[in-house]
């Protein structure tokens, strides 16, 4: 007999039929109700056993989290708080618990707790509803490029370019510690080693991905992306999945557009087809939000935050502008901030950026054209000689959820550039190639998937939004 989906037969109106699931148990109560799931919604079914034609050994293996298989006949439901439940007349255990050591019980963990319990915490409620809103999500990031002209590029990561010359970059090599092989100056021999140069773990696609623009047009990448830097925030991970498009002949003004239009769109899609999870995160939040002091609480639940962001235009803000607002703010003239912000030059922390967003527009702000000093080397330098073309989209309750810019095109003002950081053109040769044959002004950005999904479902630790999260000192799993 064909096994439906718990989802499928909650919203089923045909009853008296005989019905197949399996799923695990989250509750059995009175030696009567199960309440089962399968992970196909963050709905249970209810099955009523027949516990007097039921034999007492079965009735004690009905355990939280034991694995069963079901048949039965569905009906409308006679209890409170759902339309159908089974009536099982067949009850077989798959996979047995032991209540008394499973870790996960029915009531309400920590999410540290929940965190030492990585490989489990999907089972609970939370968690299922996160990563279901995670799946959609990456389906729906899949789909506006797809649907939208653009080319998916898988680009390598493994890579002997550091993209954003931060240095924070994992280092890739065969060579046993301590044993690396040196070469006459005394340094390590990497001519030795698996490449027969320094690789590290990528920290961006961006660099492939502009050769790909070069030539497809329209590209984007979507992968795992990886940054040795040692903060230890609930906005930075070690590993986490980035999102860079990439378009020729495209200027600034797109890109911005392009990263208004792409948020609100995949946002508009989780909206529509997460509906039941995204119901129960709203409540999750509303609840964290009762325990907060009045002064710290959102004025918006977390549907209403999502659908604000869907109907309203995004704000565009020059970072001139957004140092004259922040240098006459409230928190700057009372020392609120950590880091004061004296003068134009100086790069914005995230208590600016939240400033910005949370207080002072109160809606997503893109800033632009930022000072050349404090940004990447390929971005494309302002007729002033010192502001580049640059733009940051500033999310609430996230700071920089976005980060990208219009691309340097002029061969000799990029070189000048690499020159003056000291980055040497012999490593980059095949970047520089770009810009000799054929190059044409190009724009892309980079939005980090994980603080997408911590947006959208309202949690405030990007460790609980993707599944084995790689963070300083925590790599279990
Ligand atoms: O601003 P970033 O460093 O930009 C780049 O890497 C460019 N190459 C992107 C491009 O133009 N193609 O990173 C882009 C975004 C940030 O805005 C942030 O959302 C996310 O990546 N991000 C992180 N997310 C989680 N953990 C970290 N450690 C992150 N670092 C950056
Ligand atoms: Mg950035």
């Amino acid at each position: 007999m064909n096994r439906s989906s718990v989802k499928e037969l909650l919203q089923s109106d045909k009853f008296l039929h005989e019905v197949h699931v399996k799923g695990w148990v989250r509750t059995f109560r009175s030696n009567r109700f199960i309440a089962l799931n399968d992970g196909s919604t963050i709905n249970n079914i209810q099955c009523v056993v027949d516990f007097e034609n039921t034999n007492e050994a079965l009735l004690k293996r009905i355990t939280t989290s034991a694995a069963v298989s079901i048949t039965g006949t569905l009906v409308e439901s006679q209890g409170k708080g759902q339309k159908v439940e089974i009536n099982v007349t067949n009850l077989e255990i798959l996979g047995d618990s032991n209540p008394d050591e499973y870790p996960i019980q029915p009531k309400k963990h920590s999410l540290e707790f929940l965190r030492e319990n990585a490989h489990l915490r999907v089972r609970t409620n939370t968690f299922s509803a996160v990563m279901r809103v995670r799946s959609k999500l990456s389906f729906a990031v899949h789909k506006y490029f797809q649907d939208n002209g653009f080319n998916y590029v898988n680009t390598p990561i493994i890579t002997g370019s550091d993209a954003e010359g931060a240095g924070e970059m994992f280092k890739v090599t065969n060579f046993e510690a301590n044993k690396a092989p040196l070469n006459e100056e005394g340094q390590i021999d990497y001519k030795q080693d698996f490449f027969g140069k320094e690789t590290n773990l990528t920290v961006s696609g961006q660099l492939e991905a502009e050769t790909y623009a070069m030539a497809l047009g329209k590209v984007y990448t979507f992968g795992p992306t990886f940054r040795a830097e040692n903060s230890n925030t609930t906005r930075h991970l070690a590993e986490f999945w980035m999102i860079e498009p990439e378009v020729a002949f495209m200027d600034l003004d797109g890109n911005m557009d392009l990263s208004e239009d792409f948020i609100k769109s995949v946002l508009g899609y989780v909206l529509e087809h997460c509906e039941d999870d995204l119901a129960f995160l709203d409540q999750r939040l509303t609840q964290e939000e009762k325990s907060k002091p009045q002064a710290q609480r959102s004025d918006m639940s977390l549907l209403e935050k999502l659908r604000f962001v869907v109907d309203n235009n995004f704000k565009r803000v020059s970072y001139t502008e957004a140092i004259d607002i922040l240098r006459n703010s409230k928190p700057n003239k009372k020392k609120k901030f950590q880091f004061p912000i004296n003068e134009w030059g100086a790069d914005l922390q995230s208590e600016h950026e939240r400033f910005l967003v949370e207080k002072h527009f109160k809606c997503p702000v893109i800033l632009f054209d930022y000072p050349a000093d404090i940004k990447a080397f390929y971005m494309r330098l302002n007729e002033d000689g010192k502001t580049v073309r640059a733009m940051d989209v500033l999310f609430p309750g996230i700071g920089e959820i976005v980060g990208g810019a219009q691309r340097e095109e002029r061969l000799d003002v990029l070189k000048e550039k690499m020159a003056a950081l000291n980055i040497d053109e012999k490593e980059l040769w095949w970047y520089l190639d770009t810009r000799k044959f054929g190059t044409a002004i190009h724009s892309g950005f980079g939005l980090g998937f994980e603080r997408l999904v911590l947006f959208t479902t309202g949690m405030s630790n990007i460790r609980d939004v993707i599944p084995f999260p790689r963070t300083p000192q925590n790599a279990e799993f």
